[in-house]
Protein backbone atom coordinates (compact mmCIF):
# COMPACT_ATOMS: atom_id res chain seq x y z
CA UNK A 1 0.00 0.00 0.00
CA UNK A 2 1.28 3.21 -0.83
CA UNK A 3 0.12 6.82 -0.41
CA UNK A 4 1.99 9.70 -0.47
CA UNK A 5 3.10 12.25 -2.93
CA UNK A 6 6.86 11.88 -4.14
CA UNK A 7 8.75 14.24 -4.73
CA UNK A 8 12.95 13.13 -5.99
CA UNK A 9 15.68 15.87 -5.77
CA UNK A 10 18.94 15.55 -7.35
CA UNK A 11 20.58 16.57 -4.31
CA UNK A 12 20.55 16.87 -0.15
CA UNK A 13 20.35 21.05 -1.42
CA UNK A 14 17.58 20.69 -3.87
CA UNK A 15 15.68 18.13 -1.39
CA UNK A 16 16.03 21.22 1.03
CA UNK A 17 14.31 24.06 -1.44
CA UNK A 18 11.76 21.36 -2.09
CA UNK A 19 10.88 21.11 1.38
CA UNK A 20 11.28 24.85 1.95
CA UNK A 21 8.77 25.35 -0.96
CA UNK A 22 5.76 23.43 1.34
CA UNK A 23 6.72 25.70 5.05
CA UNK A 24 6.46 28.84 2.92
CA UNK A 25 3.28 28.00 1.25
CA UNK A 26 2.40 26.60 5.07
CA UNK A 27 2.99 29.79 6.38
CA UNK A 28 2.24 32.42 3.90
CA UNK A 29 -1.55 30.88 3.83
CA UNK A 30 -1.57 30.80 7.88
CA UNK A 31 1.17 33.31 9.72
CA UNK A 32 0.44 31.44 12.97
CA UNK A 33 0.60 28.26 11.82
CA UNK A 34 2.26 25.65 13.89
CA UNK A 35 5.14 23.53 12.39
CA UNK A 36 6.46 20.77 13.81
CA UNK A 37 10.48 20.07 13.93
CA UNK A 38 12.83 17.33 13.79
CA UNK A 39 16.56 17.15 14.25
CA UNK A 40 19.48 15.08 12.46
CA UNK A 41 21.37 15.77 9.60
CA UNK A 42 18.53 15.45 7.13
CA UNK A 43 16.92 18.44 7.53
CA UNK A 44 20.00 20.74 7.56
CA UNK A 45 19.77 21.96 3.94
CA UNK A 46 16.11 23.07 4.74
CA UNK A 47 16.99 25.02 8.17
CA UNK A 48 19.61 26.77 5.36
CA UNK A 49 16.98 27.60 3.00
CA UNK A 50 14.45 29.22 5.50
CA UNK A 51 17.00 31.07 7.21
CA UNK A 52 17.75 32.87 3.58
CA UNK A 53 14.43 33.20 2.70
CA UNK A 54 13.40 34.40 5.61
CA UNK A 55 16.16 36.76 5.05
CA UNK A 56 14.94 37.62 1.47
CA UNK A 57 11.78 38.38 2.83
CA UNK A 58 10.05 35.46 1.27
CA UNK A 59 9.03 33.70 4.97
CA UNK A 60 8.33 35.78 8.10
CA UNK A 61 8.27 33.57 11.32
CA UNK A 62 7.67 36.29 13.54
CA UNK A 63 3.89 34.75 14.21
CA UNK A 64 4.47 30.96 13.61
CA UNK A 65 4.83 28.34 16.63
CA UNK A 66 7.26 25.65 16.72
CA UNK A 67 6.84 22.07 18.64
CA UNK A 68 9.88 19.89 18.22
CA UNK A 69 9.87 16.19 18.17
CA UNK A 70 12.08 15.07 20.80
CA UNK A 71 14.94 15.54 23.14
CA UNK A 72 17.44 13.11 24.80
CA UNK A 73 17.01 12.44 28.17
CA UNK A 74 19.07 13.59 30.93
CA UNK A 75 20.50 16.47 28.40
CA UNK A 76 20.17 20.08 29.32
CA UNK A 77 18.65 22.56 27.05
CA UNK A 78 22.36 23.91 26.55
CA UNK A 79 24.16 20.75 26.80
CA UNK A 80 25.99 20.53 22.92
CA UNK A 81 24.03 17.90 21.84
CA UNK A 82 20.64 18.94 23.04
CA UNK A 83 18.05 18.71 20.03
CA UNK A 84 16.76 22.36 21.79
CA UNK A 85 20.53 23.50 21.24
CA UNK A 86 20.48 22.33 17.81
CA UNK A 87 17.29 23.69 17.18
CA UNK A 88 18.66 26.93 18.75
CA UNK A 89 22.46 26.84 16.55
CA UNK A 90 20.70 25.90 13.14
CA UNK A 91 17.78 27.63 12.74
CA UNK A 92 15.82 29.81 15.70
CA UNK A 93 18.57 31.95 16.44
CA UNK A 94 18.83 33.08 12.32
CA UNK A 95 15.17 33.79 12.12
CA UNK A 96 12.02 35.59 13.84
CA UNK A 97 10.45 32.98 16.14
CA UNK A 98 9.93 34.07 19.12
CA UNK A 99 11.85 31.87 21.94
CA UNK A 100 8.04 31.73 23.96
CA UNK A 101 6.69 30.49 20.61
CA UNK A 102 9.38 27.43 20.61
CA UNK A 103 9.21 24.01 22.52
CA UNK A 104 11.33 20.80 22.61
CA UNK A 105 10.54 18.47 25.32
CA UNK A 106 12.81 19.14 28.55
CA UNK A 107 15.20 16.49 28.60
CA UNK A 108 15.85 17.45 32.31
CA UNK A 109 12.53 17.17 33.64
CA UNK A 110 11.73 15.55 36.69
CA UNK A 111 8.53 14.33 36.27
CA UNK A 112 8.65 13.22 32.91
CA UNK A 113 5.10 12.22 32.46
CA UNK A 114 3.70 15.18 33.62
CA UNK A 115 5.98 17.02 31.35
CA UNK A 116 4.82 14.82 28.37
CA UNK A 117 1.50 15.13 29.51
CA UNK A 118 2.13 19.16 29.58
CA UNK A 119 3.73 19.10 26.31
CA UNK A 120 0.49 17.24 24.43
CA UNK A 121 -1.73 19.74 26.04
CA UNK A 122 0.42 22.55 24.97
CA UNK A 123 0.13 21.63 21.01
CA UNK A 124 -3.38 21.07 21.83
CA UNK A 125 -3.85 24.74 22.75
CA UNK A 126 -1.87 26.05 19.99
CA UNK A 127 -4.73 23.91 17.93
CA UNK A 128 -2.47 21.04 16.83
CA UNK A 129 0.40 20.90 13.95
CA UNK A 130 -0.29 22.47 11.05
CA UNK A 131 2.70 20.86 8.98
CA UNK A 132 5.00 18.36 10.63
CA UNK A 133 8.99 17.69 9.13
CA UNK A 134 9.91 14.04 9.87
CA UNK A 135 13.39 12.36 8.94
CA UNK A 136 14.14 8.81 9.67
CA UNK A 137 16.51 6.35 11.28
CA UNK A 138 17.87 3.39 9.47
CA UNK A 139 15.12 1.28 11.31
CA UNK A 140 12.22 3.22 10.47
CA UNK A 141 12.00 5.55 13.71
CA UNK A 142 10.38 8.54 13.46
CA UNK A 143 11.50 11.06 16.65
CA UNK A 144 12.38 8.51 18.91
CA UNK A 145 9.44 5.75 18.19
CA UNK A 146 11.65 3.18 17.65
CA UNK A 147 10.24 -0.54 16.48
CA UNK A 148 7.84 -1.73 18.79
CA UNK A 149 4.88 -4.29 19.23
CA UNK A 150 2.24 -1.43 18.80
CA UNK A 151 2.19 2.03 17.70
CA UNK A 152 2.81 4.11 20.72
CA UNK A 153 0.09 6.82 20.92
CA UNK A 154 1.20 10.24 22.65
CA UNK A 155 4.32 11.70 24.20
CA UNK A 156 6.57 9.39 25.82
CA UNK A 157 9.64 8.41 27.71
CA UNK A 158 11.99 5.58 25.03
CA UNK A 159 14.72 3.36 25.20
CA UNK A 160 16.85 4.03 22.53
CA UNK A 161 17.98 0.92 20.48
CA UNK A 162 21.57 -0.12 20.09
CA UNK A 163 21.26 0.86 16.47
CA UNK A 164 19.96 4.33 17.25
CA UNK A 165 22.75 4.77 19.54
CA UNK A 166 25.45 4.01 17.51
CA UNK A 167 24.30 5.99 14.31
CA UNK A 168 24.00 9.05 16.96
CA UNK A 169 27.33 8.54 18.42
CA UNK A 170 28.97 10.36 15.81
CA UNK A 171 28.14 13.32 17.90
CA UNK A 172 29.11 12.35 21.17
CA UNK A 173 32.71 11.81 22.03
CA UNK A 174 32.21 8.41 22.49
CA UNK A 175 29.16 5.42 22.04
CA UNK A 176 29.13 5.73 26.15
CA UNK A 177 28.16 9.19 26.22
CA UNK A 178 25.02 9.10 24.39
CA UNK A 179 22.29 9.28 26.42
CA UNK A 180 20.22 5.66 26.41
CA UNK A 181 16.93 7.40 26.31
CA UNK A 182 14.73 10.04 25.14
CA UNK A 183 11.52 12.06 25.15
CA UNK A 184 9.58 11.82 21.55
CA UNK A 185 5.72 13.39 20.05
CA UNK A 186 4.08 9.92 20.59
CA UNK A 187 3.39 8.34 16.97
CA UNK A 188 -0.21 9.44 17.92
CA UNK A 189 0.67 12.94 18.32
CA UNK A 190 2.99 12.73 14.65
CA UNK A 191 -0.07 11.30 12.95
CA UNK A 192 -2.52 13.80 14.27
CA UNK A 193 -0.41 16.40 12.22
CA UNK A 194 -2.83 18.37 9.28
CA UNK A 195 0.63 18.28 6.91
CA UNK A 196 3.11 16.27 7.12
CA UNK A 197 6.67 16.69 5.23
CA UNK A 198 9.21 13.47 5.47
CA UNK A 199 12.90 14.09 4.26
CA UNK A 200 15.07 11.62 3.56
CA UNK A 201 18.34 11.75 1.97
CA UNK A 202 21.43 9.18 1.23
CA UNK A 203 21.48 5.61 -0.24
CA UNK A 204 22.16 4.15 3.32
CA UNK A 205 18.44 5.28 3.84
CA UNK A 206 17.18 3.16 0.33
CA UNK A 207 16.41 0.12 2.19
CA UNK A 208 14.55 1.94 4.98
CA UNK A 209 12.47 4.12 2.58
CA UNK A 210 11.32 1.53 0.51
CA UNK A 211 9.71 -0.63 3.40
CA UNK A 212 8.38 2.31 5.09
CA UNK A 213 6.07 3.52 1.96
CA UNK A 214 6.09 0.28 -0.68
CA UNK A 215 6.09 -2.68 2.49
CA UNK A 216 3.71 -3.46 4.81
CA UNK A 217 2.48 -1.43 7.82
CA UNK A 218 4.19 -2.32 10.87
CA UNK A 219 5.21 -0.98 13.99
CA UNK A 220 8.31 -2.88 13.50
CA UNK A 221 9.02 -0.13 10.83
CA UNK A 222 7.09 3.25 12.66
CA UNK A 223 7.48 5.32 9.76
CA UNK A 224 5.17 2.70 7.83
CA UNK A 225 2.24 4.20 9.56
CA UNK A 226 2.57 6.81 7.43
CA UNK A 227 1.11 4.92 4.58
CA UNK A 228 -2.50 5.72 6.36
CA UNK A 229 -1.88 9.45 6.50
CA UNK A 230 -4.29 11.49 4.17
CA UNK A 231 -1.49 14.58 2.85
CA UNK A 232 2.04 13.18 3.20
CA UNK A 233 5.07 14.74 0.69
CA UNK A 234 7.87 12.94 0.67
CA UNK A 235 11.04 14.33 -0.08
CA UNK A 236 13.71 12.43 -0.91
CA UNK A 237 17.34 12.56 -2.89
CA UNK A 238 18.03 10.59 -6.08
CA UNK A 239 20.61 8.00 -4.24
CA UNK A 240 17.46 7.56 -1.49
CA UNK A 241 14.65 6.89 -3.91
CA UNK A 242 14.30 2.92 -3.82
CA UNK A 243 13.87 2.90 -7.78
C1 LIG B 1 17.46 10.99 15.30
C2 LIG B 1 16.19 11.82 15.46
C3 LIG B 1 15.22 11.63 14.30
C4 LIG B 1 15.96 11.69 12.98
C5 LIG B 1 16.99 10.59 12.93
C6 LIG B 1 17.77 10.54 11.62
O1 LIG B 1 17.35 9.73 15.87
N1 LIG B 1 15.50 11.56 16.69
O2 LIG B 1 14.20 12.61 14.39
O3 LIG B 1 15.06 11.58 11.92
O4 LIG B 1 17.93 10.80 13.98
O5 LIG B 1 18.81 11.45 11.61
P1 LIG B 1 19.66 11.85 10.34
O6 LIG B 1 18.81 12.81 9.57
O7 LIG B 1 20.89 12.51 10.89
O8 LIG B 1 19.94 10.60 9.61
Amino acid sequence: MYHARVIVANNPEEAGKFAADVFEAEIAKKPACVIGLATGSTPLPLYRELIAREKAGKIDFTRVRSANLDEYKGLAPNHEQSYRKFMQDNLFDHISIRPENTIVPLGLAEDVDAMCDAYERMIEAWGGVDLQLLGIGHDGHIGFNEPDDHFPAKTHEVKLTEMTINANKRFFNSADEVPRAAITMGIGTIMAAKKIVMMVTGADKKEILKKTFWGKVDPQVPASILQFHPDVTLVCDKDAYPF
